[in-house]
């Protein structure tokens, strides 16, 4: 019998290379045995057999699926998975079509195994929840979970890259990760008493969830199998979660039954003001012109014109498509949610907000009243073409590097027609005019989509998209 010691849970290059010394000595699943160092006290803890040296130089391969595969069912907690991938590993010399075999049990069980530790990975990613211990300066956040299997490894660069500006620890009972905004490291596992329970975040996040609970959208067993209850300790919302479904079908018949909120608006002309010369135009002037706009109906129901917004000689111009909600009540864009996902991926694409021109393709919010909400409707093409001369004349009057359309709406105002989002998105356009484009998704895009592995990665995408602008920006600023 060979006795085979691992360095740690997650040790796969330690399994790799027993494993390959192993099978090239032709030394048989049954006669190995797999431990992991220091995790059996009771055994002869780090007694590891040496590895039998491979005297005739031979060699075998395995299919990149299996290595790939391998390196994420290792994960798992599964005691046996050692030997199981040992037996797969063995076989697979001989029948190198094995993994196309769905039915085999060794391949069904790896695989799973596999899929067990994507799934805690993504839960993982949606349910960790920072409290912050320490304050400004010295501030730093921590989380506490509990991963079904060994995937804090795994699971961490995803933190760095989304909380890259933070210090952060996320402690679990393996392993914790920790990111001093340089470098991540890790720790040996803690219990739980060592992560703070309450914080002044705690209150945010029951506000933010009962904000974006919508009754009359409750699908208690598609929230149930998305947020099983065993995350639901470590989560600021959960104590939320069960009034908000207890009184969600008296809320939603009460906001069916309700008036529709008549929007605050201010005072405004009946008539609109007459159009200036355009080649007088600044942009303080043009926004008090689109106040009084009248060139479509949108004005009627909405609060007021929501212009663009930023430096005079910002050297990017981010269009979106139209004032939401909270923009409308505001009168400034992307002040509401999809505007903290835009501030928190320009943040990360290493662009600062306060020196672009935020603007939107159409400037009234268009909606339909249900209850006290105002549902968010898209705007058709003649309101695009209505709204597009504000938006030629923001953009004279602004004169920018490059224009940033965010989603179909947006697209459709910079290039005067349809233009599909996916085939152009992600690189530099030249337009018309001399001026560059580029086109990606809008923000709220990533806000819909109910998937967090989705979200996550259409997240890293826009991100990747705005840095294309962040690129083009710091090497036409250092050839200027
Ligand atoms: N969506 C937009 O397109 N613009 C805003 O200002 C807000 C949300």
């Amino acid at each position: 019998m060979h006795i085979i010691t691992l360095g740690s849970e997650t040790d796969f290059e330690g399994w790799r290379k027993a494993a390959r010394a192993l099978a090239l000595q032709g030394i048989a699943p049954r006669d190995v045995t797999w431990n992991v160092r220091g995790t059996d006290p009771e055994l002869f803890d780090s007694r590891s057999d040496p590895l039998p040296e491979n005297s005739q130089g031979g060699a075998f391969n395995v299919p990149a699926q299996f290595v790939e595969m391998a390196q994420t069912a290792i994960l798992h907690r599964a005691p046996e998975r050692f030997a199981l991938l040992y037996r797969l590993l063995w076989r697979l010399r001989i029948n190198h079509d094995l993994l196309s075999l769905a039915t085999d049990p060794d391949v069904a069980r790896i695989r799973d195994m596999a899929k067990a530790v994507r799934r805690d990975e993504h839960k993982m990613h949606a349910f960790v929840r920072f409290r912050e211990i320490g304050r400004e300066r010295n501030s730093h956040f921590v989380a506490w979970f509990e991963p079904d299997h060994h995937i804090v490894e795994l699971a961490a660069p995803f933190f760095m890259r989304r909380f890259a500006d933070m210090e952060w620890s996320i402690l679990t009972p393996d392993l914790c990760a920790h990111w001093d905004g340089h470098a991540l490291s890790f720790t040996s596992g803690v219990s739980r008493d060592e992560a703070p329970s309450e914080d002044r975040l705690e209150e945010f996040w029951r506000s933010y969830y009962t904000s974006i609970f919508n009754p009359a959208r409750l699908k208690v067993k598609a929230m149930r199998a998305e947020m099983p209850k065993k995350y639901w300790r470590n989560l600021p919302e959960a104590s939320l979660i069960k009034p908000l479904i207890a009184s969600a079908a008296r809320v939603s018949h009460s906001m069916i039954a309700a008036e529709a909120t008549a929007p605050n608006k201010p005072q405004r002309r009946e008539q609109p003001m007459a159009r200036k010369s355009s080649s007088s135009d600044n942009l303080a002037t043009l926004r008090e012109e689109a106040a009084d706009c009248r060139a479509c109906p949108l004005w009627k129901d909405a609060t007021q014109t929501v212009f663009g917004e930023g430096p005079a000689h910002a050297p990017i111009m981010l269009v979106g498509e139209q004032p939401g909600d909270k923009e409308d009540l505001a009168g400034k864009p992307f002040v509401g949610p999809a505007g903290q996902m835009l501030d928190r991926a320009l943040k990360e694409a290493g662009i600062d907000r306060a020196k672009v021109y935020v603007t939107n393709a159409v400037k009234h919010f268009k909606f339909v009243p249900r209850g006290k909400i105002r549902l968010h409707q898209k705007p058709n093409t003649p309101e695009i073409r209505a709204c597009r001369s504000w938006y030629e004349r923001e953009l004279a009057a602004l004169n920018p590097t490059l224009v940033v359309a965010m989603g179909a709406t947006a697209a459709q105002s910079v290039f005067g027609k349809i233009t599909p989002i996916q085939k152009n998105r992600g690189r530099i356009v030249d337009l018309d005019d001399g001026r560059k484009a580029l086109v990606t998704v809008h923000p709220s895009y990533l806000l819909r989509l109910p998937d967090a592995d989705a979200k996550a990665r259409e997240y890293e995408h826009f991100v990747a998209d705005l840095k294309i602008a962040a690129k083009l920006l710091g090497a036409s600023a250092r050839a200027a």
